[in-house]
């Protein structure tokens, strides 16, 4: 397999391709689910297809970022008529799950409850996803769409050094859980990581990928594996019950649409703070004189917006089957107006700061694009929220567990791993969807489409702002997604900041405007992209050089 992988890779090595035919491009952050993909597609499948198995190949052989045991939005366009949909397969907290559960006696918050182990699971909703997915949209059944995810999980993959690093990163929740130490630390000696290049082997997550591939959706929520996985998680200290998976409803939203200088955004929508937020920046900037901007004016001015429209993602966003909130507003070009009326084009705006957890994580979870010969296309952000989601796999299931209750706000002004602070509206109740920050997002005007998402937690919507911009300016994409990254998230008040690709000069001088810079140690980010130039009806993909990713347009 290895030599196979090499081939492929040496032969797309630029990793980005245009070509004049009618074709189709997938653009994911592993090579073999990009492969799996175009296995669907070669037998018959649609891009619908092809994303039910790109997201379970990705289940199986990128561990550290999403799974059976999670979730996710699956942003589709329909090439027949237009239609576009989100499909919202997000984890929904348990119906024991109550606002103050992370806290200990004295009502401090204990971070390491809503992060490793059981309790900090939410039910997931990929498996629910996957069969709406293939019965509403699909061609394929889901015994065939199903069929790579299953031979990947039993031939094994490949332990990469994302894989190594992170696993390093997890390695006490994993350890904590017999049989994520069994699969994913099986080859441990001397307390090390499995070697580089060994193959992880998860035979129970294929016979769980079985049950789903012959009987949907009841495959996973119902019978024996829902049995084991109530019996491990509530063994373990959570509180799941049959009944919660049973409950499990997959929604199909809206997606939420923005216009910025001619062109149509649309993106995710609410449990997703992605499609409102990244609607209020781009707002903002049409009020703002950006294309005559110098580097660091520009740079200024796009911090400014971010930090504003953070400040509402932290004040007003929820889920909105629970919480009434303002979207109209928030989303309307009269309200950005008001939003930069007090941007200094000069200096920073002042904001309280906190200490926050402001690491530079950000290549868990994971992005695909797809777009298929008809035009259909999907955008998709999948994810077990931290690396390794809470290190936990139900006994005799191969199922990993998310740890998504983290992205509720466990306590009001206290930050979540990714330094996000939030309030009631985002506070934790049964059956609730912890607010989002995925973006899975369609740009395009008459003559151009852009696909584009990542992960990369909180600082998910700024990435997409970024390459919106860049797509905007005409950049190609490749280099949308190399291109250096900043990020400001109202709290902490700092322009975070890749220190590969910024020069000191320019971070000077927006110091001297009163901003606070962090420098990051790592890069943040695996971006997944694919442009089509509709007039000249050519592909083009590229995978982030930070990631392992594999773009292919054939
Ligand atoms: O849904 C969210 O916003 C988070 N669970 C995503 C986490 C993430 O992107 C992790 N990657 N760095």
């Amino acid at each position: 397999m290895k030599l196979f992988l090499v081939v492929i890779c040496l032969f797309f090595s630029a990793n980005t391709v245009g070509n004049e035919n009618k074709q189709a491009a997938i653009a994911s952050a592993h090579p073999l689910a990009t492969q799996a993909g175009f296995e669907i597609l070669e037998q018959g499948g649609n891009a619908f297809d092809a994303a039910i198995a790109v997201s379970a190949a990705l289940a199986v052989v990128e561990p550290t970022g999403s799974g059976l045991g999670g979730g996710g939005f699956w942003l589709l366009h329909r090439a027949s008529d237009g239609f576009q949909t989100m499909i919202d397969g997000r984890e929904i907290a348990p119906s024991a799950a109550h606002r103050d559960m992370y806290l200990n006696q004295s009502g401090e918050l204990d971070k390491r409850l809503s992060l490793d182990g059981a309790l900090a699971a939410a039910i997931p909703g990929v498996p629910a996803a996957l069969d709406h997915l293939s019965k509403k949209y699909g061609r394929l059944t889901l015994k065939q769409t199903l069929a790579p995810a299953i031979r990947y999980a039993k031939q094994g993959f490949e332990v990469t050094e994302h894989f190594q690093r992170l696993a390093n990163f997890r390695r006490e929740a994993l350890n904590a859980s017999a049989d994520s130490q069994a699969i994913f630390l099986r080859s441990l000696t001397n307390n090390q990581v499995p070697a580089l290049g060994s193959l992880i082997i998860q035979k129970q997550l294929a016979k769980t990928l079985e049950q789903i591939a012959q009987q949907g959706r009841d495959g996973f929520y119902q019978g024996e594996i829902a049995q084991k996985l109530v019996n491990s998680v509530q063994q373990a200290g959570g509180i799941w019950t049959l009944k919660d998976l049973q409950n499990y409803q997959i929604k199909e939203r809206t997606p939420i649409s923005a216009t910025y200088k001619g062109y149509k955004v649309t993106s995710a929508a609410l449990p997703s703070s992605g499609g409102i937020v990244l609607t209020s920046m781009l707002n903002q900037l049409e009020y703002l004189p950006l294309s005559v901007a110098a580097p660091v004016q520009r740079q200024h001015l796009i911090v400014e917006v971010m930090r504003r429209a953070y400040f509402d993602r932290s004040q007003y966003l929820g889920d909105a089957d629970f919480v009434q909130v303002p979207i109209q507003q928030l989303t309307s070009k009269s309200y950005a107006k008001e939003l930069v009326s007090d941007i200094d084009v000069h200096s920073a705006t002042s904001n309280k700061n906190q200490p926050a957890n402001d690491n530079a994580k950000g290549e868990d979870t994971t992005h695909f694009s797809i777009i298929d010969k008809e035009g259909n296309r999907v955008a998709a952000t999948l994810s077990i929220n931290y690396p390794f989601g809470s290190g936990f796999i139900a006994k005799g299931t191969g199922v990993l567990l998310n740890d998504e209750m983290d992205d509720f706000s466990a306590q009001v002004g206290s930050a979540n791993a990714y330094g996000l602070v939030g309030n009631q509206a985002n506070a934790i109740e049964a059956n609730k969807r912890p607010l989002s920050s995925m973006t899975p997002t369609f740009v395009e005007n008459e003559h151009r489409l852009m696909i584009i998402g990542t992960p990369g937690g909180s600082r998910i919507i700024t990435m997409v702002l970024l390459g919106i911009l860049d797509f905007i300016d005409g950049k190609d994409a490749q280099t949308i997604v190399s291109q250096p990254r900043f990020h400001h998230q109202y709290l902490p008040n700092k322009v975070q900041v890749e220190s590969i690709g910024f020069n000191t000069k320019a971070l000077k001088k927006l110091q001297q405007r009163g901003h606070e810079i962090k420098l990051l140690n790592r890069q943040y980010g695996n971006m997944q992209l694919i442009i089509q130039s509709k007039s000249e009806n050519i592909l083009s993909a590229a995978s982030d050089p930070r990631g392992e990713g594999l773009s292919l347009v054939q």
